[in-house]
């Protein structure tokens, strides 16, 4: 495989879509041929999932349910978009990725880290990114960001308690895998943060 896998990560509301963008525009300013994509989404079919996942009327979902969802959305992204693009020699910027299953449903929910890297070694075909960005901050700025811009959706509108999971388990799970997942404070203006994730992706060229 040629291409570059970098995912960013982190609790709702941390600032992701707009770090991404400004790194694709850095990366293709290089030169590089980037390809952006989001989970649970980024194919027709992933899409789909992502509508039932995270339709707030789904209240009755189980969490190994919610947790197979989330895996096949990511069989399918892995197969029709990112395997292809790194075989080609892309560099591949994805908006959460196995990371965000292990930190949701695996500490979250309970389901166990490893028992979610277990079940998503199927649908990722053991390729994991070879950076992942971790922004982190507090959880209540996260979803007080999300309220501010629209209506929450079936995860969003979980508790407080559990987007303290979240934020908690994403810095438990940096610690686990340090030299891949890089933790940056998010809570910094967004030119800084970018500046340091630039220096990070550096160091994977
Ligand atoms: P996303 O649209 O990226 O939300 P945000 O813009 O708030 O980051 O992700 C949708 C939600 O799905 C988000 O609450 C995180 C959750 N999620 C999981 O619980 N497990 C997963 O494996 C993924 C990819 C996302």
């Amino acid at each position: 495989m040629n291409g570059i896998f970098i995912s960013f990560e982190g609790p709702d509301g941390s600032g992701k879509s707009t770090q991404i963008a400004l790194l694709k525009e850095y990366l293709e300013n290089k030169g590089y041929d980037c390809l952006v994509t989001r989970e649970p989404g980024g194919t027709k079919i992933s899409e789909q999932v992502r509508e039932i996942l995270l339709d707030p009327a789904n209240k009755a979902m189980g969490y190994m349910t919610e947790a197979l969802l989330y895996a096949s959305a990511r069989a399918q992204l892995m197969h029709e978009v990112i395997l292809p693009a790194l075989e080609a020699g892309r560099a591949v910027i994805c908006d959460r990725f196995v990371d965000s299953s292990a930190v949701y449903q695996g500490i979250a929910r309970g389901l166990g880290v490893d028992e979610i890297y277990k079940l998503n070694a199927y649908a990722t075909e053991g390729v994991l990114p070879q950076l992942t960005i971790h922004l982190d901050l507090p959880a209540s700025v996260g979803i007080a960001r999300k309220k501010d811009q629209k209506d929450l959706d079936r995860m969003e509108q979980e508790a407080s308690s559990f987007h303290e999971k979240v934020a908690q388990g994403y810095r438990d799970l940096a610690k686990l895998a340090p030299d891949r997942i890089k933790t940056v404070d998010a809570t910094l203006p967004i030119r800084d943060i970018h500046s340091r994730i630039v220096e990070l992706v550096e160091t994977v060229f």
